[in-house]
């Protein structure tokens, strides 16, 4: 391997970062200190895997145990979780904290200082990937705590609309692991040196280009889609023989996280829609943790997320583990499949061809 003296750390990127703002008191950078620690010790735990015996469901012996949104946590679920709370709540930098795998948010406990950032998390994205060893990740998203706010912490506090996230980030627990951060400006993207356990700037300017020909979406789910989905996905699947005149291709990770990191690299689609399998849900995936991160982290390298009708940034959340549709991606097909989901619909039926006769999903 060359031998390059001249990389950037995590740490030398937010100072300089931060010298552009000469009031900053450095809690946020060293927050995001904290956080990066969190990934890396989770990155060491994933990567032993069943030699440290981490592998399977959290409380085995029990027969496993299901989380109160109804899904069964892996060990690893829970030890990721654990990670983060005690890398987290020792600094002085947070009011509370919220994520996936608790029911209720956290207070910081008695005798540590707080600060004014709310942090929420989804400790580890894409779990039921773990035992087939494919990649998982941990999804950030990094708040200011309202001014008014006090211990204990209200739930309330951390409903903020999307556009109000001070930063956001994913690690990626990959071949190599990667931390990908926004911090308002732009997308930065760093690999984890082991040696030196430094993450270490080597993806200075991400950007998704604007067009793309790959999407990401569950087809076991087609046929509870909603019509604009099942349009734009037939026509997809129609290749250069139908409307788009090009052929498309697919990916399903089952890792919104790596998706999400495919479509930095090269650009693409996901969608994970609101659809009609479940009527008490939404959509599958959750705003707080999993929505409005990677939402922030695509909308500054240039593409566009959406519940699939108008921006996810806008939605103002009304619970903690509240779920939505989500769709992502490069910035002209996000903005198609907005455009089939506003369309005026008429009655499924004959006027209707691409929703019913010529449907490759038609039932
Ligand atoms: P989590 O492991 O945090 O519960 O999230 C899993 C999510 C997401 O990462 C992925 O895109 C989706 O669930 C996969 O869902 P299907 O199993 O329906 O494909
Ligand atoms: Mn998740
Ligand atoms: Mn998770």
């Amino acid at each position: 391997m060359p031998f390059r003296t001249n990389r950037t750390t995590l740490t030398q990127y937010l100072i300089e970062e931060r010298r552009r703002y000469p009031s900053a008191s450095g809690d946020f950078n060293a927050l995001i200190l904290d956080v990066a620690m969190a990934c890396k010790q989770i990155a060491k735990a994933v990567a032993y895997g069943e030699l440290a015996g981490l592998h399977g469901e959290h409380n085995e012996d029990a027969g496993g145990s299901i989380n109160f949104q109804g899904e069964a946590q892996k060990k690893l679920d829970v030890l990721s979780n654990d990670i983060f709370i005690k890398t987290t709540e020792w600094g002085g930098h947070l009011l509370g904290m919220a994520s996936e795998e608790m029911d209720e948010a956290l207070d910081i406990p008695e005798g540590n200082p707080k600060g004014r950032y709310l942090i929420v998390f989804d400790p580890l994205d894409g779990s039921s990937n773990i035992d087939v060893n494919v990649s998982v990740g941990s999804i950030f998203s990094i708040l200011r705590a309202p001014d008014d706010a006090t211990a204990p912490i209200q739930e309330e506090v951390f409903l903020q609309p999307g556009s109000q996230q001070v930063a956001a980030g994913y690690a990626l627990y990959g071949p190599s692991t990667m931390l990908i951060l926004t911090v308002g400006n732009g997308v930065v993207g760093f690999t984890l040196d082991p040696a030196l356990g430094e993450f270490m700037l080597t993806h200075p300017s991400i950007t998704i280009p604007e067009d793309t020909q790959e999407f990401a979406i569950n087809t076991s789910n087609s046929r509870f889609w909603e019509a604009p989905v099942k349009r734009y996905v037939d026509e997809c699947l129609a290749g250069s023989t139908g409307p788009r005149g090009k052929d498309f291709n697919m990916r399903w990770i089952a890792s919104m996280v790596a998706e999400a990191h495919r479509i930095l690299m090269r650009g693409g689609v996901f969608m994970y829609p609101r659809d009609t399998k479940d009527p008490s849900k939404a959509g599958k995936l959750r705003l707080l943790y999993e929505a409005n991160p990677v939402g922030m982290i695509i909308e500054q390298a240039g593409g566009r997320a959406s519940t699939g009708s108008y921006p996810m940034l806008d939605v103002k959340p009304t619970e903690l583990h509240q779920r939505i549709g989500l769709v992502f991606g490069s910035k002209n097909e996000v903005e198609r499949i907005e455009r089939y989901h506003n369309e005026p619909i008429e009655e499924k039926g004959e006027d209707m061809p691409l929703f019913a006769e010529r449907s490759l999903f038609r039932d």
